[in-house]
């Protein structure tokens, strides 16, 4: 997670598979399309089929309506400096050299389930599309803060989370939203590295996910969003670290146990199930007072739960005697 300073537990880019070597193994299009049948394909679906959001099958519900109450003061972030600054471990962690977006920009997007299950009235598979589709998007502008201590402001594209757990139509044993990203090391050169383990998983308790402010994404400055930013379908939450934001989901659970997350299982003494943004709470490593905004450059100070205290803090009514709240 942390680019500049290397985790203690994160091992050398050099030892791990050079990318040109991934590169050569891997399919073109992914796990069973050849380039014969890629060929075949129309104009529209090749440019999908291999990351290009141009040609995205939801692309006329773009621009979606702009939501005024979710706006932020500050300067939004250029896109081509977000689009070009991301933490996306499956692709890779060297964030600062534009390597994340250009390998993740040959993942497929298309076709992309979504399993729902667990607790739920009936466990179901999903084509994007259809999910998309019977959703309302809109637009909302975040604060977004990374764990490693910068932020950028973005206009997201999604609809809120609590639609997607209505639809979902969880069971009242249901008590946590457990996220989980693709696993396709042809695919993400990343999940090749085996200190992690894949699939990135996240989660959110059942009040986290229905706040208001959790957001599912679609998309990003008024457009279907570029894989790197975690196309077809992240999650958003934006009053906690960035981490908990899982990326490209292909699987939502509803459960009764806490998930455990991949960065709480890599290292649990420095990332935690709850992650809220708190400026008086360092990382054991680095302080979190204040933060870098990508866009400006500024060094600002952080906020408790990143702004958005007023939405979500009555979440935590109590908590904070039994649980570390803040990492
Ligand atoms: N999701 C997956 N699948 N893989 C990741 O490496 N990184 C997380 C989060 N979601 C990550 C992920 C972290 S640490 C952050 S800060 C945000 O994605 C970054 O989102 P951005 O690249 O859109 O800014």
């Amino acid at each position: 997670m942390l680019i500049r300073r290397r985790p203690s537990w994160e091992l050398p880019e050099s030892a791990a598979t050079p990318e040109h070597l991934f590169f050569s193994r891997r399919a073109l299009l992914g796990a069973g399309a050849g380039l014969a049948a890629f060929a075949a394909l129309p104009a529209t679906a090749q440019a999908q089929a291999v990351g290009d959001p141009s040609g995205d099958p939801t692309k006329d519900l773009y621009p979606a309506k702009k939501n005024p109450a979710y706006t932020v003061s500050t300067p939004v972030t250029p896109e081509d400096i977000s689009a070009n600054y991301n933490n996306f471990y499956e692709f890779g962690s060297d964030q600062m050299n534009y390597s994340v977006a250009r390998i993740a920009a040959k993942m497929p997007r298309r076709p992309w389930t979504v399993k729902i299950d667990g607790l739920v009235e009936q466990e179901r598979e999903v084509g994007i599309d259809d999910l998309i589709r019977a959703m309302t998007l809109e637009e909302r502008l975040y604060r977004h803060r990374c764990v490693e201590a910068w932020s950028m402001v973005v206009p997201w594209t999604g609809f809120p989370m609590k639609d997607l757990v209505a639809y979902a139509k969880p069971l009242s044993g249901a008590k946590y939203v457990r996220m989980e990203t693709f696993l396709n090391p042809k695919v993400a050169p990343g999940q090749n590295r085996f200190v992690y383990p894949w699939p990135y998983v996240d989660g959110l308790t059942m009040a986290e996910a229905t706040n208001e402010l959790a957001f599912m994404v679609t998309g990003i400055y008024g457009k279907p969003a570029p894989n790197q930013y975690g196309a077809p379908l992240r999650l958003t939450v934006p009053w906690k670290y960035g981490f908990k934001s899982v990326k490209s989901i292909v699987r939502i659970s509803f459960v009764a146990e806490r998930p455990v997350g991949l960065w709480e299982k890599v290292q649990g003494r420095e990332y935690g199930f709850w992650a809220n943004v708190n400026p008086e709470v360092a990382h054991p490593r680095w302080s979190q007072a204040s933060e870098r905004d990508i866009g400006t450059g500024e060094r600002r100070p952080t906020l408790l739960y990143n702004g958005y205290a007023e939405q979500v803090a009555p979440i935590y009514a109590g908590l904070d005697k039994t649980e570390k709240l803040f990492m």
